[in-house]
């Protein structure tokens, strides 16, 4: 979906972020913990994020949980951040409920077990009619799988005659995205240090702003987000146009 946006809007914005929540394993690490134990941390940090960007006013949160790729991590931790997923669902739902958040997740489904998708088929119908922040798990996602998806969905529907190959155009990709309900993020954020987008949001975020921060996930906190959105804030947002309309003035002699 096209935000619509000129230059200039993001003074009162972002409408929706999107955070890359990476930096666990080195945060435990640095404790000489197992990696599960930032892991945990890592869920903590995760609820008290949804807390603070509800009180700052964040429509939309999306959570980068677990990549396409992270099947390629040991077995044994592949299984914890599997059972992760499951306790929050379990055990935060009724919460979130509460606060009129709506859930969404997004990712392929085939791969998770029936039970989890069981778990987030639930949560996502629990919270539907809500009106409150949305709040987005990325899970089993990976932008590139998404995309791939939703090409295969067009493509069956050109091959049994229900559309016109000429009529497919940007709004109808987007449409058949996981993201479909949902705005394009105005900015997205990487924990950790790492300067790379790792497959996430490549559709949505064409026109997101980036803010990278050092601070490790577990330990990402109100000054961080906050950080973050002052920074997103400061920055001027074009589209590919120019600036000022006097600029403007010079393209268009
Ligand atoms: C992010 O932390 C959580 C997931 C990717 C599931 P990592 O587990 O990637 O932590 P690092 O990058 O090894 O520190
Ligand atoms: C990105 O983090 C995925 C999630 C945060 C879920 P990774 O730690 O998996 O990314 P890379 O491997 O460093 O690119
Ligand atoms: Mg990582």
């Amino acid at each position: 979906m096209s935000t619509g946006q000129r230059q200039g809007d993001n003074a009162q914005g972002p409408v929706h972020v999107a955070i890359i929540m990476d930096g666990n394993g080195r945060w435990a690490k640095m404790r000489n913990l197992p990696r599960q134990e930032g892991h945990r941390r890592g869920l903590e940090a995760l609820r008290r994020t949804v807390r603070n960007a509800d009180e700052l006013g964040i429509k939309v949160l999306t959570l980068y949980s677990f990549s396409t790729e992270n099947w390629r991590r040991p077995q044994a931790e592949v299984s914890f951040l599997m059972g992760l997923l499951r306790r929050f669902v379990e055990k935060d739902l009724e919460e979130l409920h509460g606060s009129g958040v709506r859930v969404r997740i997004i990712g392929g489904r085939d791969d998770l077990t029936p039970d989890l998708r069981g778990l987030v088929e639930h949560a996502e119908t629990v919270t539907r009619g809500n009106t409150g922040m949305t709040l987005v798990v990325a899970f089993n996602y990976g932008a590139r799988d998404e995309i791939a998806r939703a090409a295969r969905g067009l493509a069956a529907d050109v091959a049994a005659g229900r559309i016109a190959a000429a009529t497919i155009d940007e709004a109808m990709l987007s449409s058949r995205l996981d993201t479909h309900d949902l705005p394009d993020p105005e900015l997205v954020i990487r924990t950790s240090g790492e300067t790379r987008i790792s497959n996430f949001l490549l559709w949505q975020a064409a026109y997101a702003e980036f803010v990278f921060t050092p601070v490790l996930w577990p330990d990402f906190d109100r000054a961080a987000l906050e950080e973050a959105l002052a920074e997103y804030r400061r920055r001027e947002r074009r589209f590919g146009g120019l600036a000022e309309p006097a600029d403007r003035k010079v393209g268009a002699a």
